[in-house]
């Protein structure tokens, strides 16, 4: 059934968070004493950076000893591969197709980091099918155990893709730049994140800030808006400046801090890795990570 009223969508989904939570408690243990961190970075405004912010942070989290995946969600239009100037034979449409398995299209990037690619100029893969998005859902099941972080790269908007893989997972991380298009659009995609999907909290990165303190400025006004007008929390995971070197290192098909260790771009990278490690999850399965997914697979897709 779909609600034309938001509020009907939140009692809806606190409801299954209750079941959720009682299932949770009965949840078969896998052994594993941390459970993978599934991070989505999204945006409402697209290029402002979210593509080349995950790569380069998946790549700093690598250097930091963690094992990271990157699913590039960006189904039709994922480009993911040509920034890592990779040419993977098979992408998520062959696992669609049942051609493939997500193991067999996984492959490895710089700095060991490892990547799902997406098809480019597949136009069906940006309206999936609920049962496509269980079976892509149920296939990562299969391989999240394995590492330390899944980064989920969306497209931007607010599309039924964008948001379904915002909600699968456990921390979203909003990206926005200081241009007044960007900041409206950020807070759009929040206010439908907190109205029709109950999210309780975001954490918001500024990107192309010119200082640090711009970085601070754009944060502080969009928490001002989110706390007034949202029941949302906002955490701030920090900036990263503008930096040439950033479309140098694109031109090459080279992550800049690959190619720049310490272009200023580079040194943000490695100080958001470490805070990404030093922040809490928002919300933890807190046990087994199949069951956190299957949950989600009945429950939450649209
Ligand atoms: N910190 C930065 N400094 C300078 N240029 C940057 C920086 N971050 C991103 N860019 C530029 O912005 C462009 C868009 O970045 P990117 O593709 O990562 O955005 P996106 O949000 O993933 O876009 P889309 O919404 O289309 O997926 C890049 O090609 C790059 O030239
Ligand atoms: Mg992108």
């Amino acid at each position: 059934m779909n609600s034309k009223n938001p509020s009907d969508n939140v009692i809806r989904l606190s409801d299954r968070m209750k079941r959720y939570d009682m299932k949770r408690a009965d949840a078969p243990r896998t052994g594993r004493t941390t459970v993978p961190r599934v991070i989505a970075v999204t945006s409402g405004k697209g290029g402002v950076g979210k593509t080349n912010i995950v790569a380069n942070l998946g790549y700093a989290l690598c250097r930091l000893g963690k094992k990271v995946l990157i699913l590039d969600a960006d189904l039709g239009l994922g480009n993911l591969d040509v920034l890592l100037g990779l040419a993977p034979k098979y992408n998520l449409s062959h696992v669609l197709m049942g051609e493939k398995s997500i193991r067999e299209i996984i492959v490895e990037g710089p700095g060991n980091l490892l990547i799902l690619p997406a098809a480019s100029g597949i136009q069906e893969l940006t309206q999936l099918t609920k049962q496509q998005k269980v079976q892509i859902l149920s296939e990562l099941d299969q391989v999240i155990d394995r590492v330390d972080l899944l980064l989920i790269d969306t497209a931007a908007g607010i599309s039924s893709n964008v948001m379904d893989f915002n909600v699968i997972a456990q921390e979203i991380v909003v990206v926005v730049s200081p241009e007044p298009t960007a900041i409206t659009d950020a807070y759009a995609l929040m206010k439908v994140l907190a109205l029709k999907y109950a999210e309780k909290s975001c954490k918001v990165i500024v990107n192309l800030a010119g200082t640090t303190q711009q970085g601070n400025e754009v944060f502080r006004q969009l928490n001002l808006v989110t706390k007034r007008f949202l029941d949302m929390t906002l955490d701030y995971v920090g900036s990263v400046l503008f930096d040439a070197n950033v479309t140098q290192g694109i031109k090459q098909q080279k992550l800049v801090s690959d190619l720049f260790p310490d272009a200023r771009a580079s040194k943000c990278f490695q100080e958001l890795a470490r805070k990404v490690i030093a922040q809490l999850p928002t919300q933890m399965p807190n046990g087994d990570s199949n069951f956190f997914w299957h949950h989600l697979i009945e429950n939450n897709l649209s």
